[in-house]
């Protein structure tokens, strides 16, 4: 039997304001309930917010969202993740772990 995970958030998380999305475009909230998030877009085209573990699957780095390319690179070996986390350049090999996102009253949120 599985006992239920201990204060894992499972849920919709707080993560910060519409205002700090808004301000760049992207969101890095380094120690949020879920863990580290980078959330890219903002309040006007709320439907296509994309948020990702930021933390590069090679070797920890965190990845960089480019608009112009439309994907995460990795500074440190130049991996490459397109926005649903998918690796699309190597040395990285496995995924970037992904999360739901939307806004509510001024929020961001994020669920697992
Ligand atoms: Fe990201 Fe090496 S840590 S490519």
């Amino acid at each position: 039997a599985s006992s239920p995970s201990q204060g894992a958030a499972k849920d919709w998380q707080k993560i910060g304001t519409v205002a700090d999305l808004d301000k760049t475009g992207q969101l890095l909230v380094p120690n949020s309930p879920v863990g580290a998030v980078l959330v890219v877009g903002t309040s006007k085209a709320a439907k296509n917010l994309i948020a990702v573990n930021p933390t590069c699957t090679h070797q920890g780095c965190t990845v960089a969202w480019k608009t112009d390319k439309n994907q995460f690179v990795c500074p440190c070996h130049d991996a490459k993740f397109a926005r649903d986390g998918k690796v699309q350049a190597a040395p990285a090999e496995k995924p970037l772990r992904t999360y739901l996102a939307k806004i509510e009253n001024d929020s961001v949120f994020v669920k697992p």
